[in-house]
C-alpha cells in the first residue's frame, strides 16, 4: 500500500512538471490572422485545419505527392520559419512537386503568420522539440 501510495505521488510530481507548456513565439491575434489567409490560399489543399492527406507518404498516379499535413504529424516542424517561409513563397514546382507559390500574394508578414496559424495546432511536445531546435 505504502509503495502504491509513493508511487501515486511521484506521478503527480512528474505530472506537473510536464504541465509547463513552452511558450510559443505567436499570439491569439497573429493566429487569428493567420487563419483567415490560411483558409482562403492554403485550406483548399491541406485542409482547414491543416490536417492535410493521410496517405501524405504515397505518390498519385502522376507520381505528385499529396499535401501534406502542416498540422504537426508531418514534417512541416523540420524545418525553421525561415525554411518553411520559402517553401511557401517559391512553392514546390521548381522543385518537380505541384504546390504554387506565394511569394507575389502574400507579404512576409502574411507569410508569417499563415505559419502561427499551422504551428498552433501543433502539439505541446512537438512545438517544444522544433523550439528548442530553433528559436534557442
Ligand atoms: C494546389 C495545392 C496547394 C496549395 C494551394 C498550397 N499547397 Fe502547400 N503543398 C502542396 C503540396 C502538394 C506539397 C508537397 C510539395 C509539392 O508537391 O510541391 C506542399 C508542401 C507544403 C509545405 C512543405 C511541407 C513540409 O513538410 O516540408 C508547406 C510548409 C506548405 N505546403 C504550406 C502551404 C501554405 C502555407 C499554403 C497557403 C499559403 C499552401 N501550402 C498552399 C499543395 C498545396
Amino acid at each position: 500500500m505504502d509503495l502504491f501510495k509513493y508511487g501515486i505521488v511521484s506521478l503527480l510530481c512528474l505530472a506537473s512538471f510536464n504541465v509547463a507548456a513552452t511558450e510559443r513565439w505567436f499570439n491569439q491575434d497573429v493566429v487569428d490572422y493567420g487563419a483567415k489567409l490560411f483558409q482562403q490560399n492554403c485550406a483548399v489543399c491541406h485542409g482547414v485545419n491543416a490536417e492535410g492527406t493521410k496517405e501524405w507518404k504515397k505518390t498519385d498516379a502522376n507520381g505528385n505527392y499529396p499535401p501534406p499535413p502542416l498540422d504537426g504529424s508531418a514534417h512541416a516542424w523540420h524545418h525553421s520559419i525561415p525554411q518553411l517561409a520559402r517553401s511557401i513563397k517559391e512553392g514546390g514546382i521548381k522543385l518537380g512537386g505541384v504546390m504554387p507559390a506565394f511569394g507575389d500574394k502574400l507579404s512576409d508578414q502574411e507569410v508569417l503568420a499563415v505559419i502561427a496559424f499551422f504551428q498552433s495546432k501543433w502539439p505541446d511536445e512537438v512545438y517544444k522539440v522544433w523550439h528548442d531546435r530553433n528559436m534557442q
